[in-house]
């Protein structure tokens, strides 16, 4: 593949045609979507008077509405696009949407096609020239090619189109010479239709449709759909050459869900919702007197589980260091061993996956490119594959045999806070409901977790209340240039998952280590420049931790330190002292991870940063 390939693989699209002006629409969807990628963005509209209108512009929507503010807005049929580059730098011409040479259609595209080149070269022959150096505008001179050479409608054309791509796709397509439909498809990448009253939404996920309507059909891999004003949605499975059943869902998500309800961030809001989103993961699952964990995958799956001889949890970024955690209490309370690899890892490598193993894959989008491509491996290779996800619907849950959702509502900061106690939340519970059904788990150290879980809401409450003092404290650390972040057993992965939210939003150089491994290399970094957060909460070994406190001290470090609520011993060593609630250790990173969620937003808010948006990220990493 050449270096010149500009590939269109993360990003948010959205479509709208009936009877309302497009536009603003499109816009309001954009904005939803942004999480999903903030490089570039798009609309193709077909005006009032049957012309295609493209605008485009790099930067954030806010850009493009600007750049827009002047132009023809009208049309009812639209196309929008935001757009998070991986090759090349966003510029305008790279940006979606794109025009076919004739000027009559125009498509908006995520996700890759892998042989964009061999397609390029046989529509240059043809006569064709390109503008980008995008796949996307390969692919929408190729339906333009077989609409003219076959004479055939814009679905025809896009159904051949599709048969001759290799790749991921989710596509929408409009065409000034039928200006009455939208022609989507999809392949590994979502798309969700929404259908309203005489009028059609489609986005790449469902946050631009909820406030129009809650039926929505969520596309299937290698389904095409025609949306027409006032007509049924045809949709056709190109594979099958047949006719797709509709298969309408109702929404369960509200607005105000995706609204920043008087925060200033989104991750600050999130961070907040947590008592909520907690008690929300819970409710219905664990019993009011702790005596019961109920958890409905795991149940319908009880022999399957029964029968494991091994787990492997994949995941990436933060939902890999939850895994982390959940080894931790899948060992514990079930006694079967765990194995947790990063997604990226797995997937390319033969690893040895034998049919009684089960695969637990983490993602809070449930649309990661590795941890999906990790979970079809698997799944070739006879394991059970299991999800612990967040958003209904996504391409992860519908591959698994089972799963489990967090129910933490839309998380839209691109740093995951809530996602992080709802996945710990749930592999807990998983780890309470599976050791009880194998036996490995005694009656009283069950219904103490489960209390301490059931109660966990009130618990982050207060560890919420906080918030004052680290955002003092947070003034202290924000001009260090690099972090320390130690913690063992249940609270090393925390101490990643600090690290991780603090490089992401303050572009600050942070890592998470083990605390008894620093004595291993990373105290020769220690003076009185870098400051370490220790995790050092009344644990089984936090004499240890407290020698590693010592350690930082006497080498002149600065040291933060989360304790218990009465520790004297590593407060008093520590610089400062935040104090959370106690609670039984294999839950602590419940609590412990809060303060450096808020510690990490603190900072990064000092430093002026994009927190929701910070450079280079998306949301949903659906790229390799
Ligand atoms: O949607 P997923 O949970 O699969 O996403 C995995 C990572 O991309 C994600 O956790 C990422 O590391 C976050 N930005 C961390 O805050």
């Amino acid at each position: 593949m050449p270096d010149t390939l500009i590939c269109s693989y993360m990003c948010g699209i959205v479509g709208y045609i009936g009877r309302r002006q497009a536009y603003p629409i499109l816009i309001g969807g954009l904005h939803r979507l942004e999480y999903r990628g903030y490089d570039s963005a798009g609309v193709a509209l077909i005006g009032d008077d049957g012309a295609l209108n493209v605008y485009k512009t790099r930067g954030k929507v806010e850009a493009l509405e600007h750049f827009a503010a002047s132009k023809d807005l009208s049309g009812c049929v639209g196309i929008a696009h935001t757009r998070w580059a991986t090759h090349g730098e966003p510029n305008d011409v790279n940006a979606h949407p794109h025009v076919s040479q004739s000027g009559d259609i125009a498509i908006i595209h995520n996700g890759t096609i892998e042989n964009y080149h061999v397609l390029k070269e046989a529509l240059l022959a043809h006569g064709y020239s390109f503008r980008s150096e995008t796949d996307t505008e390969v692919l929408v001179q190729l339906i333009d090619y077989i609409g003219q050479t076959n004479g055939c409608s814009l679905f025809e054309a896009v159904q051949e189109a599709t048969r001759q791509i290799v790749g991921a796709y989710a596509i929408a397509v409009i065409d000034r010479k039928e200006p009455d439909r939208i022609v989507a498809a999809r392949r590994s990448s979502p798309l969700v239709i929404g259908i309203g009253d005489g009028e059609y939404f489609l986005a790449s996920d469902a946050t631009p449709i909820v406030e129009y309507t809650d039926r929505v059909v969520y596309l299937n891999d290698d389904e095409i759909a025609v949306l027409e004003c006032g007509k049924p949605l045809h949709v056709v499975n190109t594979k099958a050459n047949a006719e797709s059943r509709i298969d309408i869902q109702r929404l369960k998500m509200s607005i105000s869900e995706l609204e920043k309800g008087g925060y200033p961030h989104f991750m600050l809001k999130e961070i907040f919702e947590q008592p909520k989103t907690v008690g929300d993961c819970i409710s219905g699952r664990v019993a009011a007197d702790g005596r019961s964990v109920v958890l409905s995958g795991l149940v319908e799956n009880r022999e399957r589980f029964m029968a494991a001889g091994r787990i492997i949890i994949v995941a990436c970024g933060t939902s890999w260091h939850a895994g982390l955690i959940g080894k931790q209490l899948i060992e514990e309370f079930c006694r079967i061993p765990v194995d947790v690899e990063y997604a990226s890892e797995f997937r390319y490598r033969n690893p040895v996956v034998h049919p009684d193993d089960i695969l637990i894959a983490i993602s809070q989008s449930g649309e990661t490119a590795d941890t999906l491509a990790a979970l079809e491996l698997a799944k070739s290779k006879g394991a059970f594959v299991f999800g612990i996800c967040n958003v209904v619907g996504a391409s992860i849950p519908r591959a698994t045999d089972s799963g489990c959702y967090i129910h933490v509502g839309p998380e839209i900061g691109v740093a995951s806070t809530k996602a992080f106690t709802g996945q710990v939340t749930v592999l807990a519970m998983m780890a309470l409901a599976l050791g009880r059904m194998k036996g490995t788990v005694d009656d009283d150290k069950f219904t103490r977790v489960a209390c301490q879980l059931r109660d966990m809401p009130s618990l982050i409450s207060k560890v919420l209340k906080l918030d004052g003092r680290i955002r003092e404290l947070s003034k202290i650390f924000t001009y260090a240039h690099n972090f320390l972040y130690l913690g063992r057993g249940y609270n090393y992965p925390t101490a990643l998952e600090g690290a991780l939210k603090l490089k992401e939003i303050s572009y600050i150089h942070a890592e998470g280590y083990p605390a008894a491994e620093m004595k291993h290399g990373p105290i020769a970094l220690i003076d009185n420049e870098m400051p370490t957060v220790v995790i050092a909460t009344a644990d089984s070994i936090y004499d240890k931790t407290v020698s590693n406190i010592q350690q930082v001290k006497a080498r002149g470090g600065r040291v933060m330190a989360i304790v218990t609520e009465g520790d004297t011993t590593a407060s008093e060593i520590a610089d400062y002292a935040i104090e959370i609630p106690e609670v039984c250790e294999c839950l602590s990173p419940l609590l412990t991870s809060i303060p450096l969620q808020l510690l990490a937003y603190y900072i990064a808010v000092n430093k002026g940063r994009d927190v929701d948006q910070p450079r280079n990220l998306a949301k949903s990493v659906t790229v390799e």
